[in-house]
C-alpha cells in the first residue's frame, strides 16, 4: 500500500488551485438517475469516491464518460463528465457496491422517484460513526413509500408515484436532505422539507436539479418548498468549490507559516473555520473568488470550537484545526457534536507529540512548541490530512499509511502542496 512521505519544517509558499467538492460532485452524479437524459457536470475533481460512484451508477444503467477538460484549464482543476440513465436496467444497489461509500445509499431517491421502486442495500457501520439511515426512510415514507427491510435492504415501492407532503427532520442530516429533494422533485404535489440541512452542497443540488426543471425554492434555508413535477430533463452543470480542500489547505499554511493563496474558491462558504484562523492569530485577506492565509513569524493562539450543521464550524475540518492547535500557545477545547467516534486521529497525532485530553465529545489540546516526525496511519479521509498537515510543521520525516483515505477526497495533494514548497512524496509500495 502506499505511502506518503513528508520533511516537515518548510513554510509553505505559492498558490493552490482548489477542486470542485467531492461533497457535491456524489449527489449530483446521483442526480443523473433522475432523468433519461444528458447530465453534464463540469469542474469534476479527479478522486476515488467519483470513480468508485460511477461503476455504482453503471449497474444501474448509467452511461458515464469522461468528456475531458474544461476549456482554458490546466490539467487537475477539474473534468467534464456526462451521466445518461437513458433506462433503469437495475433497480437493486448490492452490498458489495454500497460498503465501499456510504453516500451510495443516496440513488435510494431518485430510483425510487423515477421507477417506483428501489433495493438498496444498507451501508453498516463506518469509522466515525454508525450513522444510521432512520432520517431517510422516515421522509420517503412521509412522500408515499411503502419500506422494509429485508435481509440487510431497504425495499421502498411507490408504485403509483411519490405525493408531495411534509417531511421534517428531528436533526439536521446532509444526505437525508439530498434524498428528500431529489425524491420531491418527481412527486406528485407540493413537499415542504422543515430542519433541512443548509450546507453549500444542498445548494448546488438544488441549483442543478432546477436546471433539470425541478421547482425548487428555499435552498440554502432551513425550510425548502419543492413543487413536484412530471418529469426532470438534461442539464449542465458546475460544481461548487470543495470548501473542505479549501480550509484543509487554510490550515497546512497556517501551521507551517508562510503565505498561500487558495485559488477558485468562496470564503463565505468556510466563514466559521476562517474565523477560528484569525482568532487563532492567522492573517485571512478574503477574495471574491480566493482567500490568502498568512502567517509570519507570530504564535498561535488557542481557540475552542464546535462543531455543528452550516453554517457553524464544520466536522469535516475538526481533525485539520485539531492538528493547528496542536502547536497553540495553550490549551484549546474542541467539541465534536455531529459524529460520536470522530477522534480517531488523536492517538496519531500523539504519536507526533501532540498532548491531547479526550472527555467523551470533547477534546483538549495542550498546544506544544514543537512536533516531531513519526510513522502514523489513519482510519478515514479528514483524519489522515490532519496527519500530513501536522507532518508538514513537525521536525524531521513523517510517513502517513492507508493512502487510500486521501485518494477519496484530494485531488493532487502532494503536487498541491509541493508546488508550494512542501516536501512531500508518495512512496509506491
Ligand atoms: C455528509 O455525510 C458528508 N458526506 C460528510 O462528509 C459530513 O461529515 C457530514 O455530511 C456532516 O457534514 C457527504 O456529503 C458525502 P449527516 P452524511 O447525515 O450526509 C445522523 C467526508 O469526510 N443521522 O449529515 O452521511 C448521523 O449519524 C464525509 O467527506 C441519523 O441519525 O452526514 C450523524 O450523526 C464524512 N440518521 C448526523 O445525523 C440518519 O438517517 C449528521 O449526519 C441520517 C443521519
Amino acid at each position: 500500500m502506499d505511502k506518503i512521505h513528508i520533511v516537515g519544517g518548510n513554510r509553505l509558499h505559492g498558490t493552490i488551485p482548489i477542486s470542485g467538492a467531492k461533497n457535491a460532485t456524489l449527489p449530483l452524479m446521483i442526480a443523473s438517475l433522475a432523468t433519461s437524459e444528458t447530465l453534464t457536470l463540469h469542474n469534476v475533481p479527479s478522486l476515488q469516491d467519483v470513480v468508485t460512484l460511477s461503476r455504482i451508477l453503471g449497474n444501474h444503467g448509467v452511461d458515464y464518460t469522461v468528456a475531458g477538460r474544461r476549456s482554458g484549464s490546466a490539467s487537475g482543476q477539474g473534468s467534464t463528465i456526462k451521466l445518461t440513465a437513458k433506462s433503469i436496467v437495475d433497480t437493486t444497489a448490492p452490498y458489495d457496491l454500497v460498503r465501499r461509500m456510504r453516500a451510495s445509499f443516496w440513488v435510494i431517491g431518485p430510483l425510487l422517484a423515477r421507477m417506483g421502486e428501489a433495493r438498496v442495500s444498507l451501508p453498516g457501520g463506518c469509522a466515525i460513526g454508525t450513522r444510521p439511515v432512520d432520517f431517510f426512510l422516515d421522509a420517503l415514507s412521509a412522500l408515499g413509500a411503502d419500506l422494509s427491510i429485508e435481509q440487510g435492504y431497504a425495499v421502498a415501492t411507490a408504485r403509483k408515484g411519490l405525493i408531495g407532503n411534509r417531511v421534517s427532520f428531528p436533526r439536521v442530516s446532509v444526505g437525508a436532505t439530498h434524498v428528500a429533494l431529489m425524491a420531491a422533485a418527481l412527486a406528485r404535489g407540493e413537499s415542504v422539507i422543515e430542519n433541512a440541512a443548509c450546507e453549500p452542497e444542498i445548494v448546488d443540488l438544488a441549483d442543478c436539479l432546477n436546471a433539470m426543471g425541478a421547482k425548487i425554492e428555499g435552498a440554502g434555508t432551513r425550510t425548502i418548498h419543492i413543487q413536484g413535477v412530471d418529469v426532470l430533463h438534461g442539464a449542465e452543470h458546475s460544481v461548487v468549490p470543495d470548501r473542505i480542500e479549501t480550509g484543509t489547505y487554510a490550515m497546512a499554511a497556517a501551521m507551517t507559516g508562510g503565505k498561500v493563496t487558495l485559488e477558485g474558491t468562496r470564503a463565505e462558504h468556510l466563514s466559521a473555520a476562517l474565523d477560528a484562523l484569525e482568532q487563532a492569530g492567522v492573517g485571512v485577506e478574503r477574495g471574491e473568488t480566493s482567500i490568502t492565509i498568512s502567517r509570519n513569524g507570530n504564535g498561535i493562539q488557542p481557540v475552542d470550537v464546535t462543531t455543528d450543521p452550516f453554517p457553524g464550524f464544520p466536522t469535516d475540518l475538526q481533525a485539520q484545526f485539531m492538528a493547528l492547535m496542536t502547536r497553540a500557545q495553550g490549551t484549546a477545547t474542541i467539541t465534536e457534536t455531529i459524529f460520536e467516534n470522530r477522534f480517531m486521529h488523536v492517538a496519531e497525532l500523539a504519536r507526533l507529540g501532540a498532548a491531547i485530553r479526550l472527555d467523551g465529545q470533547k477534546a483538549h489540546v495542550d498546544g506544544q512548541p514543537t512536533l516531531t516526525g513519526a510513522e502514523v496511519m489513519a482510519t478515514d479521509l479528514r483524519a489522515s490530512v490532519s496527519l500530513v498537515i501536522a507532518g508538514l510543521a513537525a521536525e524531521g520525516e513523517t510517513t502517513v499509511g492507508r493512502v487510500y483515505h486521501l485518494d477519496r477526497g484530494f485531488e493532487n495533494l502532494e503536487a498541491k502542496l509541493s508546488a508550494c514548497g512542501a516536501q512531500i512524496e508518495r512512496l509506491a509500495a
